[in-house]
């Protein structure tokens, strides 16, 4: 093996202990945060045998899911980026800044990847704006690009306030870190609870009494997800929405749309016409 490779080889297997050793001294100091660490890649690695089942719910790119919702709205696409621009450049900076920092760190905790995909920030954006909502809940904040697509339309609606679920559940994050990405000028409508879901969810809608939205996005297990949409459905007001990332990873939105009285919808993009949101209206 050439030096230059072996160096190479060297400085993974280096970053992959002191990564591992991280995480084990974290755990020893975070005993519970450590058992939920375990319990997560439990339930992942149960989730990946799940027979994933066909949708019965049609699927809408972001334009015809606008429509149907609101068919009186004229947003068409282009006014959604338009009016989203300075979003669009400010998380490509925040990310372009990231691209030489090594991941995880105090400094890149999260992968720049995790973020919600482009159509369903201007999906956020553009409900919020046309729904005008008093209060919106999500899991999962990471750097807070949903968060500044949901926070932007409060801004500009002048109401509402969003409140987001996170916690610090790996030795490299940081109360800092979460949501470190929103604008300063969009943090006014900005409510942090930090904890898990299963910690703060129930909290914060019995404060509330009804919500408008809510945005499932932080863990993705079929217990996780069923337990925050189950959680969160009763608090949703008539004609609210349930909003959920990463559906096809389980059976968790197929499941619980079956259960609820709402309309399900299968939000696609308008490239590959993979699924980038599910969401569901109720009735
Ligand atoms: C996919 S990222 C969220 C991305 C974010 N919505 C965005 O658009 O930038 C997932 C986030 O969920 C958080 N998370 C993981 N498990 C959680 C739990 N049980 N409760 C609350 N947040 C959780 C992680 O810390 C991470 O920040």
């Amino acid at each position: 093996m050439a030096r230059g490779n072996y160096l190479d080889v060297q400085a993974i297997i280096m970053g992959k202990l002191s990564k591992y050793f991280s995480l084990f001294k974290f755990t020893i100091t975070n005993p519970k945060n450590g058992i939920s660490m375990l319990d997560n890649a439990r339930q992942t690695e149960k989730d990946s045998k799940q027979d994933i089942q066909k949708h019965s719910a049609n699927s809408l790119n972001l334009e015809k899911c606008l429509e149907l919702y609101f068919p009186d709205n004229d947003f068409s696409k282009e006014a959604l980026i338009q009016n989203t621009k300075y979003l669009e450049h400010h998380f490509k900076n925040y990310f372009k800044k990231l691209e030489s920092k090594k991941f995880p760190s105090k400094e890149k905790p999260y992968p720049v990847d995790y973020s919600i995909r482009n159509d369903s920030g201007l999906f956020l954006y553009g409900l919020c704006k046309i729904m005008k909502p008093d209060v919106v809940v999500e899991t999962g904040v990471a750097y807070g690009q949903s968060s500044s697509y949901i926070l932007q339309a409060m801004k500009e609606n002048d109401n509402g306030i969003l409140y987001s679920v996170d916690n610090i559940f790996r030795p490299w994050e940081s109360l800092e870190m979460i949501g470190n990405a929103i604008p300063q000028n969009l943090r006014k409508r900005w409510k942090l609870v930090v904890g898990s879901s299963v910690a703060k969810l129930e909290e914060i809608l019995r404060s509330k009494k009804t919500i408008d939205v809510f945005l499932h996005d932080s863990l993705h297990t079929y217990k996780n997800m069923l337990f925050e949409y189950n959680t969160a459905w009763s608090f949703i007001k008539k004609s609210g929405f349930l909003i959920s990332d990463d559906v096809p990873e389980n059976n968790a939105f197929l499941d619980f749309y079956s259960m609820v009285n709402g309309s399900p919808i299968l939000m696609t993009d308008n490239q590959d016409k993979e699924i980038v949101l599910g969401i569901i209206r109720k009735k």
